[in-house]
Formats: C-alpha cells, sequence, structure tokens
C-alpha cells in the first residue's frame, strides 16, 4: 500500500504557484492574484475556513481579504456586497463561505456572483460547463481528487470508478469529472447514495473508490476490492485523550483495515483536505490570469 500524501502534493503545487507568480506575473508587470472571501456569522468551522485560504493564500504570494458580516446581514446588502465583489477590478476571485444563515436563500447568493469570479465553481454556469467540458473553475474538493491521481500516475482511463454520496460539492461533481472525455476522465463511473442497493458490493467492485457520504468508518476492508485506490473525503472530529487538543480527526474509510487491502490510499488528515485547499488557489490564479472567457 502507498499513502496519497495530499499535504505534500499541495505543498509541491504550492511552491510552483508561488514560482509563477514570482516570475510570469510580478516580473511581466501584472496585478498579484486576489481572492476575496464572505464570511457571515460566528461559525467556528467556517471561521477555521477562510483563515486557512488566507493563510494559503499569503503562502503563495496572494492577496487575501475578507468580508466579515453579523449572522443578521440581510439578503439585500449580501448582495450588494456581491455586486460591489463583481465589479471591483482588484478582485480576481472571490467565494461566500456556506453554510449561511437559514434566512439567506443560498441559491440566490451563489447565483448573483459573476462566475468569471466564481472560484468555488458552484455557480450554475461553471457546473454547466464543466458538465459540457468547456473550459470552468472546477469545484475545489473534486478537482483536487483527480490531481492527486494524476500527481501520482493513477490513471483513470477504463477503470471503474464507484463515488460513495452524490453531494453538489463532492460527489455529483467528481463523477462527472471522472467520466468525461479528457486526461483526468474517461472512467466508467457509479454513483451511488441512500437509495442504491447493497452498496458493499458495488464498492467492492470498484478500481478507484472515492468516498464522500459524511459517515465516519463507513468503509471497511469487505467493501473494498484487492489492490484498489481508495480516496477518503470524509472527515470528522472524535474525541481523543491522546492528542493536546482533546480530539483526532478521522475519515469515512476505516484506514488500518482498508490500507492492508488497497494499493493506495488517502490518509486523513494529510489526504484530501490539502489538496482542496490548494485547488482553490489555483482557480484564482487561472482567474488572475483571466484563462476562461465566458
Ligand atoms: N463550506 C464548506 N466547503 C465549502 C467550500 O468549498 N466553499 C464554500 N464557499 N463554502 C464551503
Amino acid at each position: 500500500m502507498q499513502l496519497l500524501d495530499g499535504k505534500l502534493t499541495a505543498e509541491k503545487i504550492k511552491a510552483r504557484i508561488a514560482a509563477e507568480v514570482k516570475t510570469t506575473m510580478l516580473d511581466a508587470g501584472k496585478n498579484t492574484p486576489h481572492l476575496a472571501a464572505v464570511l457571515v456569522g460566528e461559525d467556528p468551522a467556517s471561521q477555521t475556513y477562510v483563515a486557512s485560504k488566507e493563510k494559503d493564500c499569503k503562502e503563495v504570494g496572494f492577496i487575501s481579504s475578507v468580508y466579515k458580516y453579523e449572522e443578521s446581514i440581510s439578503q439585500r446588502k449580501l448582495l450588494e456586497v456581491i455586486r460591489f465583489l463583481n465589479e471591483d477590478p482588484e478582485v480576481d476571485g472571490f467565494i461566500v463561505q456556506l453554510p449561511l444563515p437559514k434566512h439567506i436563500d443560498e441559491r440566490a447568493i451563489i447565483e448573483s456572483i459573476d462566475p468569471a469570479k466564481d472560484v468555488d465553481g458552484f455557480h450554475p454556469v461553471n457546473v454547466g460547463r464543466m458538465v459540457l467540458n468547456m473550459p470552468s473553475y472546477l469545484p475545489a474538493t473534486p478537482y483536487g481528487i483527480v490531481t492527486l491521481l494524476e500527481e501520482y500516475g493513477i490513471g483513470t482511463e477504463g477503470k471503474h470508478c464507484v463515488v460513495l454520496g452524490r453531494s453538489n460539492i463532492v460527489g455529483t461533481p467528481v463523477s462527472i469529472l471522472l467520466s468525461r472525455k479528457n486526461k483526468t476522465g474517461n472512467a466508467t463511473v457509479t454513483l451511488c447514495h441512500s437509495y442504491t442497493p447493497d452498496i458493499k458490493a458495488v464498492a467492492a467492485s470498484a478500481d478507484i473508490l472515492i468516498v464522500a457520504m459524511g459517515k465516519q468508518g463507513f468503509v471497511t476492508a469487505d467493501m473494498v476490492k484487492k489492490d484498489a485506490v481508495v480516496v477518503d473525503v470524509g472527515i470528522h472530529r472524535i474525541p481523543s485523550t491522546e492528542t493536546k487538543t482533546g480530539y483526532r480527526l478521522i475519515g469515512d474509510v476505516k484506514f488500518d483495515e482498508v490500507a492492508k487491502k488497497c494499493s493506495f490510499i488517502t490518509p486523513v488528515p494529510g489526504g484530501i483536505g490539502p489538496m482542496t485547499r490548494v485547488s482553490l488557489l489555483l482557480n484564482t490564479l487561472r482567474a488572475a490570469k483571466k484563462e476562461i472567457q465566458y
């Protein structure tokens, strides 16, 4: 078994991005890439995610800014903020951290973002372009998954990929990416969800198993074919007496037993998490270079 080291791979990609920012962008007199984030309320997980994005930007030499608002902000005011960011020529791309408070219609907010600045790839225009194999921003986690496979030379062509979980931000888009006609696709994909009969048998037929169910320790060794590639997108905090923080992180896969049977596996932490973060930087770089014509 070999680890698919997302942390190491993300560091390598960040070094490439930093070098590109330094040479081609700054030396050529172009603007430094600028990522903005909109954060509403006090959700601790959202605060952590946004703080990580700021740290990542700093590491590669991007500008980052955060627009923070109280939980009580109205939808109208939030739409105004987005209009401002859409029009600000200094901002290359931005994200609105989710989830939003219940009184705000998340769809309406996402649809108000200029697709050319939607570096999360959540706008229906970007989702549609992804489905049609047109240039678009790819959602960060699916993008991170296909990049990690590619960096390890794990081809997807002709493979049977089984995806567990059909969320809008992971399962559904990664199933599309893997089945598209291009170098990180060309797989036969089965997308499993709560209505799939005998999910265990389907999982056990996978050459590449992508697990994004949000159920800790769901995948056991009997659900994995010998020498399969296993990608664990789950992340859960569980209490631990062995760490200073009092908790540790685990995924949707029972790592110890599955690792003995598969050829490659992502650890949690240090697998898909860092790849997701670096994918947002890659999208921001593309935005700064105005690579995609809308
Ligand atoms: N909340 C959880 N994941 C994400 C993400 O990728 N983007 C945004 N905007 N919010 C999130």
